[in-house]
């Protein structure tokens, strides 16, 4: 049997009706950050099928240095919760911000209010060893490209992967002033560091295109002062 056809989709995963396949593209402009979440369990075959797709993800010297803990225990999503909502009191309090940015935060006052009914809970860890860096370390500051760089784009593949199954997620990183009391309720080993938590859900109001300022500004044609040539 070939290989890569045994361990790839489509032949692992086929698509059935509730998973129908949706264009890359429209996956990938229309993934806000979700904040508004019914309370619909999701499926264990599409969280798995979203954890294979995040495993995909390259890392530095193919480390593949994360660790997922999905929590769906009602309890602990609650002291999840509690964990996240004494780190965004602080930090709401703390910003001075355009209107854009105090609409976002009444948003967020109801996201941090209601994580709770998420369903899913996946939080994200590092395997520290694995980095071949010591954390805090000298080494550790200059390169966080490659250490840091090798768990987001598995967070951002499977917050993807969700998003092509109808399911909304958020990227959060509040509960890190909380690292300790969040690693004792989930019992994960000293050595291992957390980056995120993704709550995972089905949108209470569906996907809309998220806003973006146009990339062109900011796009150069091989040196800093040539402005890309945008084709008319
Ligand atoms: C590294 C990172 C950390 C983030 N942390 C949080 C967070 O703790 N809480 C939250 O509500 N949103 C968080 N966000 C989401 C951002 O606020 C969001 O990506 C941004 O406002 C764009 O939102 P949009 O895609 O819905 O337009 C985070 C995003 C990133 C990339």
């Amino acid at each position: 049997m070939n290989p890569v056809a045994a361990t790839n989709w489509p032949e692992l995963w086929p698509a059935t009706s509730s998973q129908s396949r949706m264009d890359f593209f429209d996956v990938a402009t229309t993934m806000p950050t979700m904040r508004r979440f019914s309370d619909r369990a999701i499926d264990p075959r599409t969280i798995e099928r979203i954890l294979e797709t995040a495993n995909m993800a390259p890392s530095g010297s193919n480390a593949q240095p994360w660790e997922f803990v999905i929590v769906r225990d009602q309890a602990a999503r609650g002291e999840i919760q509690k964990l996240y909502e004494l780190a965004w009191v602080p930090y709401k309090d703390s910003a001075t911000l355009s209107p854009r940015a105090q609409k976002a935060l009444r948003v967020g006052d109801e996201f941090s209010a209601s994580l709770a009914i998420v369903p899913v809970h996946v939080v994200v860890f590092l395997d520290r060893p694995k980095m071949r860096v010591v954390r805090g370390s000298p080494e550790d500051l200059t390169n966080f490209g490659a250490t840091y760089g090798s768990v987001f784009p598995a967070i951002e593949l499977m917050m993807l992967a969700a998003r092509a199954l109808g399911v909304g997620t958020a990227m959060t990183t509040m509960l890190s002033p909380h690292e300790v009391e969040t690693k004792a309720l989930l019992g994960v080993p000293g050595l291992y560091q957390l980056i995120a938590l993704i709550p995972m859900g089905y949108p209470a109001e569906g996907f809309k295109r998220p806003f973006r300022k146009p990339v062109w500004p900011r796009v150069h044609d091989g040196h800093w002062s040539r402005a890309w040539p945008r084709r008319p």
